[in-house]
């Protein structure tokens, strides 16, 4: 037997920031109420959290508009804009540790994801951001007639921005960093689920030097404060990520006020393997493809779709490495898949699995709950699959792999395409045309050949379709911050 080199098991840090933050001060609910955040793994309490609703959204609105319109951040030059998301990244950095630590307690993460994915990813994007600050312009634009054009890239105001719990501190940097270096100042509501991290981010922008409501973060529930942040008249624009159906709720409340709305949904992303491809390669792509973070991203390589010559050998090594995952305490380096992040993913995630049994899928390895303390699921592999099935239509958001088998490429990219979704997509092959094939006919954002899941703050990232409305990260991220003036003045 070999030995594994003994890593320490991490301990949990104490919980800091619990409160509301508006204009750089900690506050309790108007209400005095407060919620519980859960530890997914032992189903303990972590830590009360104040529990903002309309009064408290009103409250960080104002904040922020008047930071936005009279404060100090309306009058400073770009470059120190920069400069203070820089500082906000090396105050990450500098407390690193603390951070991984927190996101594995609040959400239940594996550490050595926290530590290798998402506190890492977090500071490289904040840092990306921070030197665009200062390269945000317009254009000169020739015109009829003896007039000078220009335009300028302004700000477009004070902005709301929901987000999810799968990735809490790395969707913090994705919003927040191109709202602050385009000059627009924020009102964040983080997942119930996972405030933790976001709320300890916002003490480091305090530190970091972020003038009184630049950026203001709201605890609580959607219905309650996320609806109230969609409503409100002063709010100039909502990024969100989530579930579509919460997009679709959201583009319905934010009619009246004609808001602009980024959108970044979820996917039922197709993973397409040619019987050419580097077998080895493919199979760990498709297991980190979908396993990665519990099955909980938005892109996860939900339909695995396997060229027929090659179908049985690479089952047979995709079920192995499914096996081969090592669950339990998301503390221990070791550990490789951690609990589902609460009790309604966990049954949801329950639910499909027994969907699937009944509508005639083969489950080759899993299907159960793992232990019986915390939510987790032991990796699952469904063979047999077929495109009618729910759990080849719907997004499942769990360690839960679907298997379908194909014959050939126009096949493969007419069943690819037969989804709503349109999030992402990967095709594992040898063949350079048959690489650039999928990549030019598969209606998806993102398409990667012969890798899965790099992401980078410089590449685009988002959905065709029902997957989302715009593009976050790199140049295009600054887009949905920016409103374009033009102006003309007569050279007579
Ligand atoms: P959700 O869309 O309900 O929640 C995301 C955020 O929206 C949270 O901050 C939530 O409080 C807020 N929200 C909920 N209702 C709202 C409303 N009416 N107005 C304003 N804000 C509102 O997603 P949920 O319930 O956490 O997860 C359900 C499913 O959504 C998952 O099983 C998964 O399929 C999908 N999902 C997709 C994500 C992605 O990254 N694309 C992330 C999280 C969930
Ligand atoms: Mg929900």
């Amino acid at each position: 037997m070999s030995t594994t080199t003994e890593q320490a098991v991490v301990t949990p840090p104490p919980v800091r920031c619990t409160k509301i933050l508006i204009d750089n001060e900690w506050r309790d609910a108007v209400s005095g109420k407060t919620f519980t955040t859960i530890n997914p793994a032992t189903e303990e309490p972590i830590a009360e959290v104040a529990e903002g609703d309309e009064e408290d959204i009103n409250l960080a609105v104002q904040a922020a508009r008047r930071a936005f319109e009279e404060g100090p951040w309306s009058r400073m030059d770009a470059r120190d804009r920069g400069r203070l998301l820089n500082r906000l990244a090396d105050l990450i950095e500098e407390n690193f540790d603390e951070l991984a630590a927190l996101e594995t307690l609040d959400n239940g993460k594996p550490i050595r994801d926290s530590r290798t994915a998402d506190v890492p990813l977090t500071i490289d994007c904040l840092r990306y951001y921070a030197g665009w600050a200062d390269k945000i312009h317009g254009d000169t634009i020739p015109v009829r007639g003896k007039y000078f054009t220009y335009t300028r890239r302004e700000p477009v105001g004070v902005v709301g921005q929901i987000i999810p719990w799968n990735f809490p501190m790395l969707m913090v940097a994705w919003k927040w960093g191109p709202a602050l270096a385009a000059g627009c100042t924020v009102v964040m509501k983080p997942a119930e689920q996972t405030p933790l991290t976001c709320l300890r981010m916002g003490e480091l922008a305090i530190e970091a030097g972020f003038p009184p409501g630049v950026i203001n973060i709201v605890p609580g529930f959607g219905p309650t404060a996320g609806a109230a942040l969609v409503r409100h008249p002063d709010v100039d624009k909502i990024a969100f990520t989530g579930e579509y159906t919460t997009a679709q709720i959201i583009m319905r409340e934010a009619a009246p006020t004609l808001k602009r709305l980024s959108f970044e949904l979820g996917g039922k992303s197709p993973n397409i393997v040619f019987a050419d491809a580097d077998l080895d390669a493919a199979v760990a792509g498709a297991e980190f493809g979908l396993f990665f973070n519990q099955g909980q991203c938005c892109c996860a390589g939900s339909r695995l779709f396997v060229e027929d010559s090659i179908h049985d050998e690479f089952v047979q090594r995709v079920v192995e490495r499914a096996r081969s995952r090592r669950l339990g305490n998301p503390f221990d380096p070791n550990t490789t898949q951690g609990p589902q992040v609460d009790k309604a993913q966990f049954d949801k995630i329950m639910s499909y699995i027994e969907k699937g049994r009944e509508e005639g899928a083969t489950c080759l390895t899993g299907g159960k709950r793992f232990g019986d303390r915390g939510y987790f699921i032991e990796p699952t592999v469904f063979d047999d699959v077929t495109d009618e099935m729910a759990i080849a239509k719907d997004e499942i958001f769990g360690p839960v792999m679907q298997i379908l088998r194909f014959k050939d490429i126009d096949e493969v990219i007419r069943r690819a395409n037969q989804t709503f979704y349109g999030l992402a997509a990967a095709v594992w092959t040898r063949d350079v045309t048959k690489a650039h094939r999928i990549a030019n006919s598969v209606r998806a954002g993102t398409v990667w050949v012969n890798c899965y899941d790099v992401f980078d703050a410089a590449a685009p990232f988002g959905g065709f379709k029902m997957s989302g409305i715009g593009r976050e990260l790199g140049e295009e991220g600054l887009k949905l911050y920016t409103e374009v003036k033009t102006v003309t003045m007569s050279l007579e």
